[in-house]
């Protein structure tokens, strides 16, 4: 027999979970649910110290709940907080950071306001597609099934529309999608990226073979309706990472070219680029404010991608170098140090892992590695580098709380933590955290 319960919401924690207690006094994280909503829930899963469940029926709703505006919300894994007011989303994100220092990494810090998203829907220059069974969308939140999408408020409009397109004419030429249980067919995902400040549009389709069949006939069909369209097929025989793997231009300049107050990027198809631009924009230049350049500091850029905190650095710098372990992104970090006439950075295709760093040959480190963190070995480079001041870029507050009380115990301050909404209607949060050596 299912489980129910009526409980009282008390907040939202990490994760995308709304946190409440059942009436024998056990913790539950749920799915829906905001602050200060009395509800009913329906029980998918207890453990010695707590349960999980979904809310069935919302009974004194929240003053702040909001009509969702898509179709898919609630069935597709990409939005969480959508039926939710903007600002309460951005106050709770503050929080969640808040907690998730102290929780973690005992840390105690005025987290400052989440900085806003200046486009609240159509923000993302990236979406990634799954092709499974009949279907070409997101997966649902916590599971493995994917919806067929018909429309994302999160991505530019065209973008539903163009990966529909390729839909019908991939389902038109008959080139299998590919079965995620048995490992046999083609076709894996369509990626749709756009450069947010130029309008340029690239549509990625990404295969289990190092072969797109029909390769010619599906670009004739699409360009017939996007004539400005650029393709490119990315052959990716591993599961794991979407954008991974060599890759074959089938129209146009096959780099998308974003323009960011002074400075331009290239970036390729499998690179990656913060996937909010107008906030990215808002990003760097706040680390800039934090790194606080002057003309004698040398600063290592570690993860660099395609330079974009390196480059926004180095003109007011004596050195700057950038590592990054994907070779098409520091090719394009290169090409970008060109393009905007930089000539004291530089770009190392390395993993950070791997390095040998001399103390003070930097004196100050960025840092925007991805969901993980740090390994530990790098929190020991970081201290044998013992740079006076470290700015530290994360999309994920478990690993930066975890990494930040290494950084502490190492003899570390925590100056500054300032939230960006680089994910507005999503429970993702991108955080900068500035260190001092104490
Ligand atoms: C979150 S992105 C940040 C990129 C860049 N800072 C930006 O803002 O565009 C993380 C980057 O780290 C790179 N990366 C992942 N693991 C790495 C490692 N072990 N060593 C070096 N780079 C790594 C990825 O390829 C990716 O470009």
């Amino acid at each position: 027999m299912t489980e129910e319960a009526e409980v009282f919401v008390e907040k939202l924690v990490a994760g995308g979970y709304a946190l409440a207690q059942l009436p024998d006094g056990m913790k539950i994280l749920l799915k829906g649910g905001y602050p200060e909503e009395f509800v009913r829930v329906r029980l998918t899963r207890r453990k010695s110290d707590l349960a999980f469940g979904e809310v069935t029926q919302v009974i004194s709703p929240s003053p702040f709940r909001v009509k969702p505006v898509c179709r898919h919300f609630g069935d597709c894994g990409g939005c969480q907080w959508q039926d939710y007011t903007y600002e309460e989303q951005l106050r709770w994100k503050q929080r969640i950071v808040e907690e998730q220092l102290q929780r973690i990494g005992g840390i105690t810090v005025d987290v400052g306001e989440t900085v806003p998203s200046p486009k609240k829907f159509h923000y993302r220059n990236i979406a990634e597609l799954t092709f499974s069974g009949k279907n070409l969308g997101f997966r649902r939140w916590r599971g493995h099934s994917v919806i067929d999408i018909h429309e994302c408020y999160l991505a530019p409009r065209r973008f539903t529309e163009i990966a529909r397109e390729i839909k019908s004419i991939v389902e038109l030429l008959e080139i299998p999608f590919y079965n995620w249980k048995s490992g046999s067919g083609v076709l894996k995902h369509v990626v749709m990226r756009a450069s947010s400040t130029t309008g340029e549009l690239m549509a990625i389709v990404v295969t289990k073979t190092e072969t797109l069949p029909k390769a010619k006939m599906l670009r004739n069909m699409l360009l017939k309706k996007y004539p400005d369209i650029y393709l490119v097929h990315v052959m990716n025989s591993r599961d794991a990472v979407v954008l991974r793997g060599p890759y074959r231009i089938l129209n146009g300049e096959g780099v998308l070219t974003e323009n960011m107050d002074w400075f331009t990027f290239q970036i390729p198809p499998t690179a990656f680029f913060q996937v909010n631009t107008e906030v990215a924009q808002l990003l760097a230049f706040h680390v800039f404010e934090e790194v606080a350049p002057s003309r004698n500091d040398r600063v290592l850029d570690l993860y660099s991608g395609v330079g974009l905190f390196a480059i926004n650095v180095a003109p007011h710098v004596k050195r700057c170098v950038g590592v990054e372990s994907s070779r098409v992104a520091v090719k394009a970090a290169k090409a970008n140090a060109n393009i905007n006439r930089l000539r004291n950075v530089e770009f190392v295709n390395a993993s950070v892992e791997e390095l040998n760093l001399n103390e003070g040959e930097f004196n100050k480190v960025i840092l925007d590695p991805p969901r993980q963190g740090l390994e530990k070995r790098v929190v020991e480079l970081l201290f044998t580098l013992n740079p006076e001041r470290i700015v530290y870029v994360s999309c994920d507050t478990a690993s930066l709380a975890r990494d930040l009380k290494r950084l502490v115990r190492g003899g570390y301050s925590v100056v500054r933590v300032k939230p960006f909404d680089m994910f507005p209607h999503t429970h993702h949060v991108e955080s900068v955290a500035t260190l001092v050596k104490k």
